[in-house]
């Protein structure tokens, strides 16, 4: 390969490469050369301090060399085999996630990412109940493809309505910064789970295959469900026969300070999708672990689907290594003691920033919502927009070498797990400054 240097990257890229979620004249591109541990380099050197774990993928952090070297010796050994062919990787693997998942989970297809997974997760519970609707909640995402885009409950779905995949209802999953059912203290799980039992009673109970949950909710504003409430979601599927189907794409692998984030309530989903932290990003991988219920219905019955790159044995030695760091280095324990810091130095910032309403996280998970007015809530920017206030917060973050994601008026906080107390506190240190000077501009 020739080198190149950042202008001719960039260039050569926009002519070249078709961008997703942007016009492509508005692309901004950031030519990155190097990253190590919680932090990556643009072309001109400067340092960013990577609070979104790039696409909140990065787990184990960046440039693991244990993770490098499992992946080049899979590429030495055997870089491709067919999707029904027996693999070193693939047995290993599978024995892997069958420990770490909730005991309700003993089987995985391998799928390239998290929309992949997603879309089999719909076919199997169809499939199985022989039933066709799917409700999935507002302010979520499953992904870009056709039918995850379809049980997306956030505007990223708008642009492909009317033909969208059909079958899809949604409904309001607990927020309870901004509850429509305005709960007395302490009803809060009653009342979503009695929404939700009488969306199903509209919708017909023999009518629904599935439902599928992140299990908290991430780009849409870090939103964990009220204690009981993922048990009601149980209790109702297991009473009509519908699949429970838990969306960990991002919350998986540690992310929340447990394995999967549904191990901090105990739940058991009958589908449990997957993807982003089971490699950490270093190639692509996604999975659908099932219930033995589903394998059995299978039987004897072929699964009409497939995938060329299914179990992809450079992609399973990732996600082997990726799971044998987590274990080792006890990443799964930082997160949740990293976790700590994270909900004491929020709740400090809430205490010392008019412009923040609400701050929430679990483990590494974390998000800050803005408001104008702390009484009326109104968000700093409206619904699916940005406002000057919020762009301003982005250029300085990126100014201030702090990659951030920002999704409409909340700043999210998903950094790699290996990140220090003094690397997480120096990250909010910056947004502690920044939002010193949001907090004359309200
Ligand atoms: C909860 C959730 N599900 C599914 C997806 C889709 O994953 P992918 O981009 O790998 O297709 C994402 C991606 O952000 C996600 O956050």
């Amino acid at each position: 390969m020739r080198n190149l240097n950042s202008e001719e990257i960039v260039d050569i890229c926009k002519q070249y490469n078709f961008w997703t979620w942007a016009a492509q004249k508005n692309v901004e591109l950031m030519p990155v050369t190097d990253s190590k541990g919680v932090y990556f380099w643009d072309e001109g050197g400067k340092r960013y301090l990577d609070f979104n774990s790039m696409v909140m993928c990065v787990n184990a952090g960046h440039g693991n060399e244990y993770l490098k070297n499992a992946i080049c010796e899979q590429v030495q050994r055997l870089p491709y085999a067919g999707p029904h062919m027996a693999t070193q990787p693939r047995a290993i693997l599978g024995e892997l996630l069958e420990k770490i998942t909730p005991d309700s989970i003993h089987h995985f297809l391998f799928t390239l990412g998290g929309a992949e997974a997603n879309e089999n997760a719909i076919k199997l519970a169809r499939a199985v109940t022989g039933r066709h609707k799917i409700l999935a909640g507002y302010r979520s995402y499953h992904g870009a493809t056709a039918g995850a885009i379809a049980l997306t409950g956030d505007p990223r779905r708008l642009a492909w309505e009317p033909n969208l995949m059909g079958g899809v209802v949604h409904f309001n999953g607990p927020y309870l910064y901004r509850n429509p059912f305005h709960s007395e203290p302490g009803k809060e799980t009653e009342d979503y789970i009695n929404h939700l039992e009488e969306i199903i009673q509209f919708e017909g109970p023999s009518t629904i295959a599935g439902i599928i949950l992140e299990t908290v909710i991430g780009t849409n504003g870090i939103l964990i469900p009220p204690d009981g409430y993922l048990h009601g979601v149980r209790e109702i599927c297991t009473h009509y026969g519908i699949q429970y189907i838990a969306d960990e794409v991002m919350t998986g692998f540690g992310r929340t300070g447990k394995w999967f984030a549904v191990n901090h309530w105990d739940v058991q989903p009958d589908i449990m999708t997957m993807a982003k932290g089971l490699t950490s990003g270093y190639a692509p991988l996604g999975a659908v672990g099932m219930s033995d219920e589903i394998v059995d219905f299978f039987r004897s019955k072929s699964y009409q689907s497939g995938l060329t790159y299914n179990g992809h044995p450079i992609s399973l030695a990732a996600a082997i290594a990726n799971i044998e760091v987590l274990e080792n280095e006890n990443l799964i324990e930082a997160s949740f003691e990293r976790g700590k810091t994270l909900s004491t130095a929020l709740k400090k910032l809430y205490e010392k920033h008019a412009c923040i309403g609400d701050t929430r996280s679990l483990g590494l998970l974390g998000g800050i919502e803005l408001v104008k007015n702390r009484e009326t809530k109104e968000p700093l920017a409206p619904y699916n927009a940005s406002s000057k206030e919020m762009q301003f917060i982005h250029s300085r973050c990126m100014a201030k070498g702090l990659y951030v994601s920002i999704h409409w008026h909340i700043i999210l906080i998903i950094p790699p797990l290996i990140i220090t107390d003094e690397e997480l506190l120096e990250g909010l240190h910056i947004i502690d400054e920044i939002l010193n000077e949001v907090d004359r501009m309200i």
